[in-house]
């Protein structure tokens, strides 16, 4: 989730010209008369901008992550890195015939996409109800490898990705991104980010009777990762979205509750219930 501001850690070079202004714009201003078009939020990769240090620092990610992911991922996360050919010799392509989303069109139609920065909460849901996922393109540098507070392209790319080659994950993200879009009322509007934290951001499967790891930010955190299964300072409660919704969190430090699914299926009946909800509500909540 491209959620959090830039700060000069990153490097700019890449997300600082003309067009990514004028995309930072249009997401600042997302929603406004003249400002409804959100495929404009969207810029190149510019992959040649990417340094020798920025692939290396991506590869060091890779191996460190992968290496205990292959036994304490959820199977659907890692047959979705394997589908989108996401690999460790270099930074993800978005663009091209060997780009994640080559791959992604065939299997869910869902894109990643190319974003300059932070995107407010309406363009950020108006990207999910397209299938497309926008995505920071710049990568930490290499002397804060361990812990990056804002989103980067490995924490959007291998952490949230090869779930979206999962087709019961990827209707749920869509169907998540129309509700949100839909509601205008504050209370939903909370509820909907703690079900996005506790889920997308931070949510626990159990699969063949052992808690694993689905969410980007335990996936792409390689402290967090194993804190989140092994700690004792943990509670992991079973998923309910009532519950769920109601559970309030705080960012700056590991999660000390967390909530785990039974499967993917669960919570896209569960997103498909609230989504319905807020449909028969919306005459009454949203004002377009
Ligand atoms: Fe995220």
């Amino acid at each position: 989730m491209a959620s959090n501001k830039m700060s000069g850690s990153l490097n700019h070079a890449m997300i600082d010209g003309t067009e990514a202004k004028a995309a930072q714009a249009m997401a600042d201003r997302f929603g406004e008369p003249g400002y409804d078009d959100i495929t404009k939020v969207y810029i190149a990769q510019n992959y040649a901008g990417y340094t020798e240090e920025n692939q290396e620092t991506w590869r060091i990610l890779y191996d460190r992550q992968m290496a205990y992911l292959a036994d304490h991922a959820s199977d659907v996360y890692l047959s979705g890195a394997r589908s989108i050919n996401l690999v460790r010799d270099h930074i993800p392509y978005l663009e091209g015939p060997k780009s994640v989303n080559t791959f992604l069109q065939r299997l869910t139609g869902w894109q990643s996409r190319a974003v300059p920065g932070y995107l407010p909460a309406k363009a950020f849901f108006a990207c999910l109800a397209r299938r497309e996922f926008p995505t920071t393109i710049v990568i930490r540098p290499k002397e804060s490898i361990d812990y990056l507070p804002e989103p980067d392209i490995f924490h959007d790319i291998f952490g949230h990705v090869p779930l979206h080659a999962d087709p019961t994950f990827a209707d749920f993200l869509q169907t998540y991104g129309k509700a949100a879009l839909l509601t205008n009322d504050p209370v939903h509007t909370d509820r909907l980010a703690r079900l996005f934290w506790f889920t997308v951001e931070f949510g626990l499967i159990r699969e063949s009777g052992q808690v694993k790891l689905y969410g980007s930010g335990l996936i792409s955190s390689p402290g967090e990762s194993k804190h989140a299964l092994d700690s004792n300072e943990v509670e992991r409660r079973p998923f309910d979205l009532e519950t769920v919704c109601a559970t309030s969190f705080e960012i700056d430090h590991y999660q000390p509750i967390l909530y785990v699914l039974e499967s993917f299926e669960q919570l896209r009946d569960a997103m498909n219930s609230y989504a319905e909800r807020l449909l028969n509500e919306a005459p009454a909540t949203a004002s377009a």
